[in-house]
């Protein structure tokens, strides 16, 4: 096992051999260096590594208190015990507030490799439990990344297959269109079997390509792209409201925001999101889509006048929608509010600013 590395803060040779004499106790070797400076200390502190500080009370030049901040300062948890004569307890009591970890006096120093143990036991866990956090943290942010990276793929992926249902599969229905209603403009009257069969070919092809373009357009509005999110959107309510008879009102003032492609994407399916639970979960007669900005924030809110969410808050796990919007938000450093109440309505706020610090960052 490696030797016990100790920083002593004490101005007395002799108390400091004393003081080593009592760590025999401990049954570890031990590296010490004795310091009765500031400047000694920092020094050591920045040289080496320690594995705990033990300072006498009252020095000439120095003192537990100020030997305390400059460990605080370093930025290193170490356990700080002072070995000190004679010390009132609110002197005592205030040291253990500012940081230190423990006292023991002069003529008790029997107690001192007792006291070790015990700082360095909880040192050890005070360091595992911040290794933990900030694994946590790690993690946190890995995960973050995977869902933006798992949202951009599917976006892209989206969006192609968009793209080419309409344009190739459209182009093609289109052309066969056109062949068949030529097709029918030369049959004769007479054949009203091959008559009804162009008839019925011609209807046919009519609703595959109604079907190819909804397909296309529940995949990626086309107009997304080529109009923007203010036609996407309408678009959206428009279809919405049919298919579900609930009433709408959009409110749009984003006069010349600079709106980007990732920031309208992100706008545009949180409108989707939340307009999907309106229709499934809220029973409401009536939404209202806002998208505003303020002090370079985008922000983007559906109101409902449905039953609200449960009050408990639904905990299933597999409730990805809400999540989804969070993590949107949370990749451009922005925020999601939901205010509900039973019976009141739903709604649900996202903040996205201008830049952020994980965009840029990346
Ligand atoms: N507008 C709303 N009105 C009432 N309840 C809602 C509304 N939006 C969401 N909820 C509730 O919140 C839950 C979580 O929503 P979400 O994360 O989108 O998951 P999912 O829609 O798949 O259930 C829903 O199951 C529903 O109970
Ligand atoms: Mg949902």
């Amino acid at each position: 096992m490696d030797a016990l590395r100790i920083l002593l803060v004490e101005d007395s040779e002799d108390d400091a051999d004393l003081i080593l004499a009592e760590l025999l106790d401990l049954g570890m070797a031990i590296d010490s260096r004795r310091v009765d400076t500031e400047a000694a200390m920092r020094k050591a502190l920045a040289e080496s590594r320690w594995d705990l500080v033990i300072s006498d009370f009252n020095l000439p030049r120095f003192s537990a208190a100020a030997a305390l901040s400059v460990l605080q300062a370093a930025g290193q948890d170490l356990p700080f015990i002072i070995v000190s004569g004679f010390i009132g307890e609110e002197t005592a009591v205030e040291m253990m507030k500012a940081g230190a970890h423990d006292f023991v006096m002069k003529n008790k120093l029997a107690r001192l490799a007792a006291a070790i143990a015990r700082e360095l036991r909880e040192a050890e866990l005070r360091g595992a439990h911040r290794l933990a956090q900030q694994e946590l943290l790690d993690s946190r942010e890995r995960l973050q990344d995977l869902t933006t990276h798992l949202q951009t793929v599917r976006e892209e992926e989206r969006t192609r297959i968009a793209r080419e249902l309409h344009d190739e599969l459209g182009q093609m229905l289109t052309a066969l269109k056109m062949d068949v209603v030529w097709l029918k403009s030369r049959t004769p009257e007479s054949e009203a079997g091959l008559m009804n069969k162009t008839s019925a070919m011609a209807a046919l092809i009519d609703a595959t390509l109604d079907a190819v373009r909804s397909i296309a357009a529940d995949l990626r509005p086309v107009m997304l792209d080529d109009l923007g999110v203010r036609a996407a959107v309408e678009w959206l309510l428009e279809d919405f409201s049919k298919r579900y008879g609930i009433n709408y009102a959009l409110e749009m003032s984003l006069d010349d925001y600079p709106l980007d492609d990732p920031r309208a994407t992100a706008a545009f399916r949180v409108v989707q999101e939340c307009l999907t639970n309106v229709a499934r979960h809220a029973q409401a007669g009536h939404v209202v889509v806002v998208m505003s900005h303020r002090d370079g924030e985008l922000s983007v809110s559906v109101r409902d006048d449905g039953k609200g969410l449960e009050p408990s808050g639904d905990r299933r796990r597999n409730r990805y929608g809400l999540m989804g919007i969070r993590e949107r938000a949370a990749h451009f450093g922005g925020s999601m509010k939901i205010v509900s109440a039973p019976n009141e309505g739903t709604l649900i706020e996202v903040r996205l600013p201008q830049t952020s610090v994980r965009e840029t960052g990346q």
